[in-house]
């Protein structure tokens, strides 16, 4: 791969499971171009080909390998899924048939790409008894890779973004003399949770009112704040649930561990009882909340003295508040998260930033050229960028990947 200057190459890539393009995003911005794509959304098609203007509407399993264009590297953010038990018995080449990474595999035997930029769960690790994860490596170890001697897993918090998000990055060099010879990858990722802060990515600046809460939703924070002020622990360490306070004795059918957040529960209720009777008595009895809006957790410590100062998710098992330092990862997302103190929630414009797209929107204008143009139905926009990698963690892996290897 030839280096045109400082973290600028010349080189073509293929873009599998390509999403709304994180990778091409991240490739494009080191001066590569793509040269095919492949997904089965329309939606991220569409999306697709809106800002790169190129089609990506095909299924990874109709690629006929020969057809594929000459590519310098191979992205793909490919599904993960169990090896069958018929895999196990037969030979590494046939272990992985059926999955879509025999698609990717079948596409390096055929093409063996000079590099290679894989992404995935965590979880993909530890994946079926570590199975996967060592079947993963041997095949493309088979295939003439070399690659890095430990699981590269890595969080955007780390590069100073604030979003917690742990994903396997899987680099790999063509190098079949060599396949035993560890990749040397330096990362400056050394950042930690606490030193990241949501307010890098969000601004005070007014947003469309259909991100703000509504008074129902004002309301329970107001009260569930209120509670957190006028009780007597500032460090809760189990879940607050309402419910309980007023049990006279834990049910003995209960497992242990709900005996003893019961046990909580009414400790911390009688210590505080004449404020909590007081509370619950102005907020009728919680009567008007749903029942998930009777359970809050703080996992906020002593970082803040208010729940308006926090993150918040009002999740199904209750409502949460955390530190305004990281956003929890950005997920194909039904509750998307508060920000306590501008009193709405994270906008599409703020959730593509927290994926390091560059500059997110929902118009082009003449200014914005470069801008990223977000799908424009809210839910999938959202579950776009919930799907996709993170554009700078793949961005400084693949950039440590050409220069030092
Ligand atoms: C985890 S997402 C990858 C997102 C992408 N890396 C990005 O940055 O936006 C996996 C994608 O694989 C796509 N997919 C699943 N099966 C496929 C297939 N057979 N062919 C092509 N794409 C497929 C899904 O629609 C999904 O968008």
């Amino acid at each position: 791969m030839k280096q045109i200057k400082d973290q600028l190459y010349d080189f073509s890539f293929i873009d599998l499971f390509s999403g709304i393009g994180g990778f091409h995003q991240a490739m494009t911005q080191l001066g590569g171009h793509c040269v095919l794509a492949s997904e089965i959304d329309e939606n991220c098609t569409r999306v697709y080909e809106n800002n790169y203007h190129m089609k990506s509407a095909v299924n990874i399993r109709d690629l006929d390998e020969k057809e594929i264009p000459d590519h310098d590297v191979l992205c793909a953010g490919f599904p993960c899924q169990a090896f069958s038990k018929a895999g196990k018995q037969a030979g590494l080449k046939d272990k992985t048939r059926g999955t879509l990474f025999f698609e990717v595999e079948r596409i390096l035997r055929a093409k063996h790409p000079e590099y290679i930029v894989l992404e995935n769960v965590r979880n993909l690790v530890s994946h079926d008894h570590h199975n996967t994860w060592n079947t993963i490596q041997a095949v493309l170890r088979d295939c003439g890779y070399r690659l890095t001697a430990e699981p590269l897993i890595l969080s955007p918090h780390q590069f100073g973004i604030p979003q917690l998000r742990e994903r396997v990055i899987i680099l790999g060099k063509y190098d079949p003399q060599h396949i035993d010879t560890p990749l040397y990858i330096p990362l400056d990722a050394h950042r930690k949770k606490e030193e990241n802060s949501i307010y890098d990515i969000v601004s005070p600046e007014p947003v469309d009112d259909k991100y703000t809460l509504s008074p129902y939703e004002i309301k329970v924070l107001d009260a569930w704040d209120e509670f957190y002020q006028g009780i007597d622990r500032k460090v809760i360490g189990f879940p607050i649930w309402a419910d309980y306070f007023r049990y006279e004795t834990i049910p003995s059918e209960y497992p242990g561990w709900k005996q003893e957040f019961v046990r909580k529960n009414i400790e911390l209720y009688r210590r505080n009882q004449t404020f909590i009777d007081g509370w619950l008595e102005r907020y009728n009895q919680l009567a008007d909340f749903t029942p998930t809006h009777h359970k809050m957790e703080w996992q906020a410590g002593t970082k803040i003295s208010s729940l308006w100062e926090g993150v918040i998710q009002m999740r199904p098992s209750g409502i949460r508040v955390k530190t305004p330092t990281c956003f929890p990862a950005l997920v194909a997302m039904v509750q998307i998260p508060i920000i306590g103190r501008y009193r709405r929630r994270l906008t599409v414009e703020e959730a593509g930033r927290l994926q390091s797209f560059p500059n997110p929107c929902r118009t082009l204008t003449a200014t914005n050229e470069s801008a990223f143009l977000c799908d424009d139905n809210d839910q999938q926009a959202y579950k776009q960028f919930g799907n996709s990698v993170n554009v700078e963690v793949i961005r400084q892996c693949a950039l440590s990947l050409f220069a030092n290897n």
